[in-house]
């Protein structure tokens, strides 16, 4: 049976397929088609965090593909708490089709997927998000053709989402820059994963910003304190003042690199307004191709 937990697990050829069907579900919409692979079947959604994107570009692209949804909110189920993951996945697994989990801790999504009898998506854990991965590269594809031999530089955290675009870049021919503060580069047991899965070191860490994007196509930001670091936001406010994603950085990249963010954004702080506003930035388009790469990880689900 087929999970989409985290990129690490995929193969290139899985993830070219998969951009590859977002590309044709996305024209097929454009054009009023509907195919309607999930029909008669639902999808169940239980988030520990809140969302937008996510809960109705899934929700959205279940509803285009014929199926049926069901969403929870995390503390209503108790993932772990009110039930273990595997008696949660045991009885869930007889109710719907897929599972699409958002937790804090990724061990849940790893726990409910052992026991489970039906496939497991993670919309983001704390360590990764991999549909988010999967848009971002087809919106880079929109704007660039071949995505191989471009180069993506992330400023900001390592967080999830830079991590699962790292493994995603590294095996699709991307090249990825991360530059971050010290202490908030990819940590040692990632570094092992990333070997083994993608071959070679872990992508290079740039310290100066600047530097980073001289030669970038892409500048990508996220916010420097994610869901459930909320205790360290003042220190990571100070910690990461000189990775704004602004004006004069913009200026240091070459004339055609492109802005992504995955939002949602704090203007301002990661980003400023004249940016995620101004020409380069395509953090729109990346936000809606999240439903059109979703529905084509859930048509890989069902085989
Ligand atoms: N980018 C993203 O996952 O957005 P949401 O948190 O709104 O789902
Ligand atoms: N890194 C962010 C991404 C939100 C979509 C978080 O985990 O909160």
């Amino acid at each position: 049976m087929r999970h989409f937990l985290t990129v690490i697990d995929h193969s290139p050829e899985v993830l070219r397929h998969l951009l590859d069907e977002a590309r044709r579900l996305k024209a097929e919409i454009a054009r009023g088609q509907f195919a309607e692979t999930y029909k008669n079947k639902i999808v169940g959604l239980v988030f520990e965090k809140p969302s937008l994107r996510t809960r109705v570009s899934f929700e959205a692209g279940v509803a285009q593909l014929g199926g049926t949804s069901l969403f929870q909110a995390g503390g209503e189920v108790g993932l772990g708490v009110r039930e273990s993951l595997a008696d949660f996945a045991r009885t869930m697994s007889q109710f719907v089709n897929v599972i699409i989990l958002r937790v804090f801790k990724h061990t849940t999504v790893v726990g409910v997927a052992e026991a489970s009898k039906v496939p497991v998506v993670n919309g983001l854990s704390d360590t990764s998000h991999p549909c988010q991965a999967m848009a971002d590269l087809q919106t880079m594809e929109e704007c660039f053709g071949d995505l191989k031999g471009r180069t993506l530089t992330f400023i900001g955290d390592g967080n999830n989402v830079a991590r699962s675009l790292a493994v995603a870049c590294g095996k699709l021919g991307v090249k990825f820059i991360l530059s971050c503060p010290p202490g908030y580069g990819f940590p040692a047991d990632f570094a092992e994963r990333y070997r083994k899965s993608v071959g070679g070191q872990l992508p290079p860490e740039i310290r100066d910003p600047a530097e980073a994007v001289r030669n970038t196509d892409v500048i990508y930001t996220d916010v420097w304190t994610s869901m459930g670091q909320e205790a360290e936001r003042e220190q990571r406010l100070r910690e990461f003042a000189a990775y704004q994603v602004n004006g004069a950085l913009l200026k240091k990249a070459p004339k055609h690199a492109k802005v992504l963010h995955c939002l949602p954004a704090h203007r301002d702080e990661e980003i400023t307004n004249d940016v995620i506003e101004g020409p380069a930035s395509v953090v729109f388009q990346q936000a809606g191709n999240r439903m059109h790469a979703q529905k084509a990880i859930l048509e890989w689900l069902l085989g």
